[in-house]
């Protein structure tokens, strides 16, 4: 990491988040503007993809308008304005009209199924309300968190999370449900493409409702949800993957079945997805996968066969790119920062 002390001004702060993979997926929101979701959604912060944000407020007026760079490239047009509402919402708590500058550094593909958009927005809720001196608790942070992007009110604790969807933004918030070395389990992502989607999740939770299956999967979600938190309190894999697969597949149905359709997979995803059911069924591996919006499988498994997994992806020719991960802590400080 680049360190320019001299700029490290009392505005100035940093912070690492983890993204995070959804076992129980949120899809479709019951409020665009506040993004409160259609559903409770249930999560594992990821140790080895994160994001490390580094914001400085400009007290002294020299900025005409937020800066923001991202993986090294300075950051133009909606993504831009997506980060600047972010930002507003800050100034608006603070009471303050400072301009900001952002540097963000991800360690993992942007855009592709890997929630960037969590790890940034907690990372970046983190270090811009420190630098402001914001005094948040962890559960207003997630829900400022969650504004930015739905998925980051769960990167705001580390370990096993349950975002409740709640009645209204302050009770819409994220806990953590186990801490990250409750389970070893690991999240290997089997990259088939790093290239960005074509439809953000932005868009696609509003297109959720015009999917039938929607209102179907929601309304038999609960049970989902109980098989998850209980297959997590007492580390059941076998039950934790057959309900966690389930629910990808339902997500994506309603996906393709909305108005207009949206297909993420590539020719790769569905080759992953058979693969893993060999793996399964041929060769006795317990492991499942998930998918967000994007083509990219994760694998879920327990640590004794990360390695046989980890093996067998890699031999899969439609595989651009593995990340390998365990449960990570909530977000951290830095004292060295990005400018
Ligand atoms: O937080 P968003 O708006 O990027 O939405 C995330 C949606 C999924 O990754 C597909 C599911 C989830 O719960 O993370």
């Amino acid at each position: 990491m680049t360190t320019y002390s001299r700029l490290s001004t009392s505005r100035t702060a940093t912070a690492r988040a983890g993204s995070n993979i959804a076992f129980i997926k949120y899809w479709g929101v019951s409020d665009p503007i506040l993004n409160l979701p259609l559903s409770n959604s249930i999560s594992m912060t990821l140790a080895d993809a994160y994001t490390t944000t580094s914001v400085d407020w400009d007290s002294r007026g020299n900025l005409a308008t937020d800066e923001i760079t991202v993986d090294g490239k300075r950051m133009a047009g909606k993504s831009a304005e997506r980060v600047v509402r972010h930002l507003d919402r800050m100034r608006t708590l603070a009471d303050q009209d400072f301009r900001a500058r952002v540097v963000s550094l991800n360690n993992f593909p942007m855009a592709s199924g890997i929630a960037s958009s969590a790890s940034g927005f907690a990372a970046l809720t983190v270090a811009g309300c420190a630098a402001l001196r914001l005094d948040l608790s962890p559960e207003q942070l997630s829900a400022l968190a969650r504004q930015g992007s739905g998925s980051a009110s769960r990167s705001i604790f580390g370990g096993f999370v349950e975002w409740e969807k709640g009645r209204d933004s302050a009770t819409s918030v994220a806990r953590q449900i186990q801490p990250p070395d409750h389970w070893a389990l690991f999240d290997i992502v089997a990259v088939v493409s790093a290239a960005e989607k074509p439809v953000s999740s932005e868009s696609g939770h509003l297109l959720a409702a015009t999917s039938p299956f929607s209102a179907a999967r929601i309304d038999a979600l609960d049970m989902g949800l109980t098989e998850v938190r209980s297959a997590i309190a007492t580390c059941d894999f076998e039950r934790l993957g057959r309900v966690i697969e389930r629910d990808a597949l339902a997500m994506h149905a309603v996906m393709m079945t909305s108005v207009p359709n949206l297909i993420y997979w590539q020719p790769g995803t569905l080759e992953i997805i058979h693969a893993v059911r060999r793996w399964r069924e041929q060769e006795r591996i317990p492991v499942y996968f998930t998918i967000d919006a994007g083509p990219n499988v994760h694998l879920i498994c327990e640590s004794a066969f990360r390695v046989a997994v980890t093996d067998r992806v890699r031999a899969l020719k439609c595989v651009e790119q593995i990340i390998v991960s365990k449960p990570g802590p909530g977000p951290q400080r830095m004292d060295t920062h990005l400018f």
